[in-house]
């Protein structure tokens, strides 16, 4: 079986999907399979890549991992197109006969935001005909945008923080941007309805510039959302399978100031994550119940992380999000919680290629 491996992209997770593709392609490697590595630019270019990339990639100083034309790391331009038969795609360079590089069997899109974990690179890959590993449109779209994630949710039952959400349109439009968030108590978390890794989202407490952090939610997304912060504990829960998926253990992300930014996630100096999380019995059932519920909801396929927060006081929890494509670096908690309930690392891969579906 032959896999490609997408990773970079367009999206400003484009650094932390490379680090995510490297441990991948190790574990891949280490069960005996065949990769061909296909780095993705900024500007959404495929380019193949000699395998050492990644590794190459990882010694670089941060704010130079990057698969890009005019910066960093490129190889040729290549395309995916439809193979001899159906469940193959083959990995072309131009159009002469003789410039098929590779076919695959499987992709897996290691790729993390828009376009590679928001369903665009999975309508690709179904247009192709090909497996690939992780949810399918529907499942990717709705996980990255927050707005659509939370109404799915609600639909079924799961708790999920309180809410407004409105596009720039209606932003303009009102008179003032207290108008549109009546009814949240401070501190607000002001997000655009699709990114990840934290970007482009402002803290607004008493006395701070709500506009300015709708401002800056709108560079990224037409859709804001702002949430009434939860002051809580931060759980994480990992879930991997098909018709019948599995929750893993509970992981907890503990962070000194403020929330878990992008830094902090995956460039800082201490490890914030405690794993299993010291909890009570039920609250770990609990989390562990909701996980597999909210996968349902999206309709997942494969793997998802969810996020959550829970709250002390009142005992309350609630669904934070969905990643579909989580981290997946050796040191990410995706692959750590189930490393507390006995599957490493290369199993999860391994069960993960054996679950990708056309
Ligand atoms: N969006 C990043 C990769 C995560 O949730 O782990
Ligand atoms: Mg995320």
């Amino acid at each position: 079986v032959r896999i490609g491996i997408l990773f970079g992209g367009p999206s400003a997770e484009h650094e932390v999907s490379c680090a995510s593709a490297l441990g991948v392609a190790r574990a891949l490697a280490g069960s005996g399979y065949r990769t061909v590595a296909i780095g993705v630019t900024r500007s959404g270019g495929f380019r193949l890549m000699p395998d050492s990339v990644l590794a190459e990639l990882r010694d670089r100083p941060a704010g130079e991992r990057a698969i890009d034309d005019h910066l960093v790391v490129t190889g040729p331009a290549v395309e995916l197109r439809s193979g001899p038969c159906p469940g193959i795609v083959q990995v072309a360079a131009g159009n002469a006969p003789g410039a098929v590089h590779a076919e695959l069997d499987v992709v897996f899109p290691v790729l993390h935001g828009p376009f590679g974990e928001d369903g665009v690179v999975q309508g690709l890959l179904e247009s192709l005909n090909v497996p690939y590993v992780g949810c399918g449109i529907l499942a990717s779209a709705v996980g990255m945008n927050k707005v659509a994630m939370k109404r799915a949710l609600r639909a079924e039952g799961i708790p999920v923080t309180p809410y407004v959400a409105f596009d720039s349109h209606t932003y303009r439009a009102a008179e003032d941007p207290e108008d549109l968030v009546v009814g949240l108590r401070r501190p607000l978390f002001v997000k655009p309805a699709s990114m990840g890794s934290s970007i482009g989202i402002t803290r607004v407490d008493d006395g701070d510039d709500l506009a300015a952090a709708v401002e800056e939610a709108l560079r990224h997304d037409q859709l804001v959302i702002v949430e009434q912060g939860v002051t809580g504990r931060e759980l994480e829960c990992a879930v991997l399978g098909g018709s019948r998926p599995e929750a893993s253990a509970v992981g907890e992300v503990r962070v000194a100031g403020g929330w878990f930014d992008y830094r902090q996630k995956y460039f800082g100096d201490t490890d914030p994550m405690i794993v299993p999380a010291v909890l009570p019995d039920e609250v770990t059932e609990l989390i562990r119940d909701l996980s597999l519920r909210a996968f349902a909801a999206i309709g997942g396929w494969g793997l998802a992380r969810v996020d959550f927060f829970y709250d002390e006081t009142t005992g309350s929890v609630y669904v934070n999000e969905l990643n579909t494509m989580p981290g997946f670096t050796a040191h990410s908690m995706y692959p750590k919680v189930w490393a507390a309930v006995g599957v490493g690392y290369r199993e999860v891969v391994d069960r993960l290629v054996e679950l990708a579906r056309v």
